[in-house]
C-alpha cells in the first residue's frame, strides 16, 4: 500500500466536485507526532533525565503506537476500498446515466470495434443512445457490425473508419476527417495486439514488436489528441483507455504487452489528474481475463468462470463505473485479483507466477502444434 493509493481511494469515495479530501495532513501529523516523540526520549536520554530502562519501556511504547497506526491505517485502507468497490459496482450498476448529455456529445469513438471488449463497448454505447463511429481494419468485420448496431439499436448513427493502428502516425489524418464536425462525447481507446500465445521477445519479428508500439501505446496519445481539443472546448467529455491487469506487473513472454499496458495507465492516471476540474473524466480500465480472440490460446481462457468474463459480462460492468472510478479493472472479481496481486503478493510473486503459467503455456502450444504437424504427415 502506498501513499498515494490511500488518498486516490479516500478521494474517490469522498468526490467533493471532483476533488477529493486528502487524509496526507492527518498522516503527516501522526508522523511528526511520532518524530517528536522519538526526539523527546532522544534528548531526555542525553541529558541523563531518564533511566536506560524507563527509556526502553518509552520505546516500547512508541513503537506500539507505531505498530497501531500502521495496521489503524490497513485496515481503514481496505474498508475503503471495499466501500469504493460497493460504490463503482453496485450503486454505479443502480444509476443509468443519459450518456449523450452527461458527456456532452452525441458521438462515442471506439477502436478495435469488430471484435471482443471494443465490439461489446460499441454495441452497449449504442443502446444508451449514442452514435458510433467504428474504427479498425477490416472493411467486412466493420460492416457487420455497423449492421449489427443499426439492427439492435434503430435509431442510432454509425459511420465506419477503415485503418491500420500498426501503420502508425499516417492514419491519423484520416481519422481526424472523420472526427472533425462531430461532438464527440465518449472516445474508447480500446485497440490493442499481444501474442497469442505468449512467446519469448527474441522470437518476436521486428513487425510485431513495432505493432506493440504503434497499436498499444502510440494509438492511445493519438487520438486522445484527436477529440480532446473539442472535449475541453465543451467543458464535458469522458476518455476510456483500455489498460490490463498487468500494466502493474511486469510479465515474462509478454513482456511488450505488459509495459505497453504501464504506459497506457501512466499516461491515462497522468491526464486524468491534468484534467482535474476541466469537465473531461478519465477512465483507466485494467480489466483481467475476458474471452476474447486475444485470450483464445488458452483453454482456461474460452470457459467463462469466476474469474474469466464474457465480453458481455464485463463490458456491462466496466460501462457502469464511467463516472464512478478513474482507475479500476471494471469488473469484480478482476478488482480481487488486483488486491491481491497489488496489496498481498506484489510484482516479486506476480512476476515469476505469470512466467511460469505462460511458459506452461509456451510448452502446451508447442507440444499441440508438434502433434498436429506429426498427424499431417
Ligand atoms: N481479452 C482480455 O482478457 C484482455 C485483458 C486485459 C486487457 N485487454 C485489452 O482490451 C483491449 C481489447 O482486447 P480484446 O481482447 O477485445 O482483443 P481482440 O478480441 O483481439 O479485439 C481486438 C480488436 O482490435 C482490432 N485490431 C487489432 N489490431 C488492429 C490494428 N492494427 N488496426 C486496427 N484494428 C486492430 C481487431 O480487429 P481484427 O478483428 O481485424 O483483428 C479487433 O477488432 C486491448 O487493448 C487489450 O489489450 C484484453
Amino acid at each position: 500500500m502506498n501513499n498515494r493509493d490511500f488518498e486516490l481511494n479516500f478521494s474517490r469515495l469522498l468526490k467533493v466536485k471532483g476533488h477529493g479530501i486528502s487524509l496526507k495532513p492527518i498522516w503527516d501529523l501522526f508522523v511528526a507526532h511520532c518524530i517528536s516523540y522519538l526526539a523527546r526520549i532522544q534528548v531526555d536520554f542525553r541529558c541523563g533525565a531518564t533511566s536506560v530502562s524507563s527509556t526502553g519501556m518509552e520505546l516500547q511504547g512508541v513503537l506500539t503506537f507505531l505498530g497501531l497506526v500502521w495496521v489503524a491505517r490497513w485496515v481503514l485502507h481496505i474498508v475503503l476500498d471495499v466501500v469504493a468497490a460497493l460504490r463503482k459496482f453496485v450503486w454505479a450498476r443502480l444509476s443509468k446515466d443519459n450518456l449523450p448529455i452527461k458527456y456532452g456529445g452525441k458521438w462515442a469513438v471506439v477502436t478495435g470495434c469488430t471484435d471482443g471488449i471494443g465490439k461489446e463497448y460499441a454495441r452497449q454505447l449504442a443502446q444508451r443512445g449514442m452514435n458510433i463511429l467504428l474504427i479498425a481494419r477490416n472493411k467486412d468485420k466493420l460492416n457487420n457490425v455497423k449492421q449489427l448496431i443499426r439492427e439492435e439499436s434503430p435509431g442510432v448513427e454509425t459511420e465506419i473508419v477503415q485503418v491500420d493502428f500498426s501503420h502508425g502516425r499516417v492514419i491519423y489524418q484520416e481519422i481526424a476527417r472523420h472526427v472533425e464536425g462531430k461532438n464527440i462525447g465518449i472516445l474508447v481507446n480500446n485497440v490493442g495486439v499481444a501474442f497469442s500465445p505468449p512467446r519469448k521477445f527474441v522470437e518476436a519479428s521486428e513487425d510485431e514488436v513495432w505493432d506493440h508500439v504503434n497499436v498499444n501505446v502510440a494509438a492511445v496519445v493519438a487520438m486522445t489528441q484527436l477529440v480532446l481539443p473539442g472535449m475541453l472546448a465543451r467543458g464535458r467529455g469522458a476518455i476510456i483507455n483500455v489498460a490490463s491487469i498487468v500494466s502493474s506487473c511486469p510479465v515474462s513472454y509478454q513482456g511488450i504487452y505488459a509495459a505497453s499496458k504501464a504506459f497506457v495507465d501512466f499516461f491515462s492516471e497522468s491526464l486524468s489528474w491534468e484534467l482535474r476540474g476541466s469537465g473531461i473524466t478519465v477512465q483507466t480500465l485494467r480489466p483481467g481475463a475476458v474471452i476474447t480472440n486475444m485470450t483464445n490460446f488458452a483453454e482456461f481462457y474460452r470457459k467463462p468462470s469466476f474469474f474469466v468474463a464474457t465480453t458481455k459480462t464485463y463490458v456491462t460492468s466496466a460501462l457502469a463505473t464511467l463516472g464512478h472510478s478513474g482507475r479500476t479493472t471494471g469488473y469484480w472479481p478482476h478488482g480481487l485479483q488486483v488486491f491481491l496481486m497489488d496489496e498481498i503478493f506484489n510484482r516479486r510473486f506476480c512476476t515469476p507466477m505469470f512466467g511460469w503459467s505462460f511458459h506452461a503455456q509456451l510448452k502446451a502450444e508447442q507440444k499441440r502444434v508438434a502433434e498436429e504437424q506429426a498427424k499431417k504427415k
